[in-house]
């Protein structure tokens, strides 16, 4: 896509605007010079196959970055058919209408339609075994973009992180300020990830997927156990002078959630670097960021 008559261009539809990824992708596709638009509910309804159809038809977009999803996974074991609706239902219908009109769809899903059990990091082929409603419902919307629009980015991405949000880092920071001491599991490794980092390359897979469809993951570099994030994020809140708790190494057994998470969700990112030539950065520096973000003043960004 390239940048020079981007404003001449129809916009690209972002989904999911009010959320990490999606304002994330937002901004960048703005700072890129790129039109986008972002519908709210009333406008477009992703529970409503109609309003859908109704938006596209109405709203010419060059291509469809589909950010909104049913994200909160415990929640979702007690609201399994919302969850479905959000997660499988509308990205096929989605994905059906971007077809029919000829235009991309990007896609992002999850890391939890893993099961957890290999030892090393997931490639995009590896055999999926969802633990749970969200990861079972994602993995639906994946399918279902495939079968529907030969034209996509299906990208998996992870434990997302922002400045603001609805995120592990912003939970741990609002404990902290409470609590002397905080128990954070040890023994589930994955990779944190910036959901600027993830915008990043969003545009970038838009800029360049062509006519093709695949699959693709993109995470930062590195991985970590929840104790070892959050240790990372409290290292650089003490930096910024905020209150810091004693952090408690804990397992998986012994906080139990209502639904079960993969003990390793690891993803190699690989397959985008030789198809997209994108390198992520190490998770350490994204989180680096994004505490910058938040204490300007204290915490020093290395990008
Ligand atoms: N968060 C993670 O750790 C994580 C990990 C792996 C993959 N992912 C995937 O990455 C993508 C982005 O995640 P995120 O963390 O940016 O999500 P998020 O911050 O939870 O935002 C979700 C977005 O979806 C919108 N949404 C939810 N239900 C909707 C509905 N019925 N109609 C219209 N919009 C609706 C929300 O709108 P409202 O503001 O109106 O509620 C919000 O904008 C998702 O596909 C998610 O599955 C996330």
């Amino acid at each position: 896509m390239a940048s020079k008559s981007a404003e001449t261009l129809d916009p690209v539809l972002v989904t999911g605007g009010t959320g990490q990824v999606g304002s994330a992708t937002l901004r960048v596709l703005r700072e890129a010079g790129v039109a986008a638009c972002a519908p709210s509910r009333a406008d477009l309804d992703l529970l409503d196959e109609a309003s859908i159809k109704a938006f596209l038809a109405r709203n010419r977009c060059r291509a469809v970055i589909h950010c909104a999803a049913f994200t909160a996974v415990d929640r979702a074991e007690d609201e399994a058919d919302l969850a479905d609706a959000i997660n499988a239902r509308a990205p096929a219908v989605l994905a059906a209408e971007t077809a029919r009109l000829g235009l991309p769809i990007i896609h992002l899903s999850t890391d939890y339609v893993f099961g957890g059990t290999k030892p090393g990091l997931y490639k995009e082929d590896d055999e999926t075994n969802p633990l749970g409603v969200y990861g079972r419902t994602k993995l639906a919307g994946e399918t279902a973009v495939r079968a529907a629009n030969p034209n996509h980015a299906i990208i998996r991405t992870a434990w997302v992180l922002s400045a603001w949000g609805s995120n592990f880092l912003n939970t741990m920071l609002r404990l902290g300020a409470d609590r002397d001491d905080i128990s954070v599991v040890d023994d589930q490794c994955g990779c944190p990830t910036s959901a600027t980092d993830i915008a990043h390359a969003l545009f970038a897979v838009l800029s360049a997927l062509g006519d093709r469809g695949g699959t693709w993951h993109f995470v930062n570099s590195g991985s970590a156990t929840w104790f070892a994030l959050a240790e990372h994020i409290f290292s650089l809140a003490n930096q910024a002078g905020q209150k810091t708790p004693r952090l408690h190494a804990i397992s998986t057994a012994a906080y139990p959630t209502k639904a079960r998470r993969p003990a390793n969700s690891r993803l190699s990112t690989d397959l985008i670097a030789r198809d997209f030539g994108l390198e992520p950065r190490d998770w350490r520096e994204a989180v680096r960021s994004i505490m910058a973000e938040k204490f300007p003043a204290s915490v020093e960004s290395e990008q």
